[in-house]
């Protein structure tokens, strides 16, 4: 395998994707290649889920531990049992409500499934994006596509074309840039092979709206080092979306939690550190005029807003070379809980509870 391809480019309208675009990229995708596209949580590194060949140059091009599986993208709930066998009822209920939308959900795989999707798992997780440039390319190629995040393994999850490229330039065959995607996080994840079902990632669908369909879910949100040998759950990595700068959550009440990252700022400073924050819009004022580093969030009140910005917010802070950055706990209220969920692992599990 050669990681010395030349990756073309194709831009194509997010509301209105030129058939003729989809077409060639559909053509990449059913010849083996590598395709990365948008989808409405983050761009998506594709190839046709059936081919076992395809599937590992996802790993390969990722630089992925073959312990972590892939998701399967279809385009529309039929498809579901083509890949799944025994889905529970509940499935069909939240693909009615959910689909297409950030939600994945783990079923029982079926043989046609190629092991290594699923990580040699029995279970292969499935979920029907909402972005029209996805959905037609995989309607287009007439399969499903695998796709994980269009990043580079333990990097954060690529929200843009050029956040691709950055990462995995000269490793796939094509991007297709559809632009900035909505959401900003990436899909929840949810094992409906276990008794009571349990969200294994949380993400563009809250808790609270899970519940609703899911009563006995549960999280028990599980960080496990790269140390961690005998990892029973895939994706639990800590060290994930990590910027190259290390990064520490400041949790506790907002004024005590300011007040400890303008300590630290000033510390650090004296100590000749650059330190950069990732601020939430209503803190910049109490941090003007510090000597600091700062990337807006957006408003702490708008989760929706702040999910959109952060991993192009990690990317953009770690470029401007800081020692150090820290964010404030965005808090575990709907979509926060996911952004919260994105900060501890790029923090690497770094939190620090600010006494008042
Ligand atoms: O929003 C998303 O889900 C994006 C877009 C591209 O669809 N995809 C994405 O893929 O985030 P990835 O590979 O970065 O994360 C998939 C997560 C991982 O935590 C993986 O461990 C988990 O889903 N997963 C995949 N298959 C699984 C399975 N069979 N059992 C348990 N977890 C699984
Ligand atoms: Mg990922």
């Amino acid at each position: 395998m050669t990681t010395h391809l030349s990756t073309r480019v194709l831009t194509v309208d997010p509301s209105a994707p030129d058939p003729q675009i989809i077409a060639e990229a559909a053509a990449v995708i059913r010849a083996g290649g590598l395709v990365a596209f948008p989808t409405e949580t983050v761009y998506g590194l594709g190839a046709n889920a059936l081919d076992e060949h395809a599937v590992a140059r996802i790993f390969y091009a990722k630089g992925r531990p073959a312990t972590d599986p892939i998701i399967a993208h279809i385009a529309d709930v039929p498809h579901l049992d083509v890949l799944a066998r025994d889905v529970p009822q509940v499935a069909y209920a939240l693909a009615r409500r959910f689909w297409p939308g950030p939600l994945t959900l783990v079923v029982w795989r079926r043989p046609v499934v190629p092991a290594n999707l699923s990580a040699g798992r029995a279970t292969v997780a499935v979920r029907v994006p909402d972005h029209l440039v996805a959905l037609a390319l995989i309607a287009a190629a007439g399969v499903p596509i695998a796709a994980p995040s269009a990043n580079r393994f333990s990097r954060p999850s690529p929200t843009m074309a050029a956040h691709v490229l950055d990462d995995l330039a000269g490793r796939i065959d094509l991007v297709l840039d559809g632009g900035p995607t909505p959401v900003g996080v990436e899909s929840s994840v949810v094992d409906l092979t276990v008794d009571p079902p349990v969200l294994l990632r949380p993400g563009g669908v809250t808790v609270g709206a899970l519940l609703e369909l899911l009563p006995g879910l549960t999280f028990a949100p599980r960080y496990l080092t790269a140390e961690d040998e005998a990892a029973p759950a895939p994706g639990m990595l800590l060290r994930h979306y990590a910027p190259n700068a290390p990064l520490i959550v400041v949790a506790g009440k907002r004024e005590a939690a300011l007040a400890r990252i303008r300590a630290d700022v000033l510390s650090a400073a004296g100590a000749s550190r650059r330190v950069g924050v990732l601020a939430f819009d209503e803190d910049a004022p109490v941090l003007a005029g510090l000597p600091v580093q700062l990337v807006m969030l957006g408003s702490a009140t708008d989760p929706e807003q702040v999910a959109h910005r952060l991993f192009a917010a990690l990317r953009e802070i770690e470029r401007t070379g800081v020692d150090l950055i820290l964010v404030r706990d965005p808090g575990e209220e709907g979509l926060s809980l996911a952004i919260r969920d994105r900060l501890v692992r790029a923090a690497e599990g770094r939190v620090i509870i600010a006494e008042p």
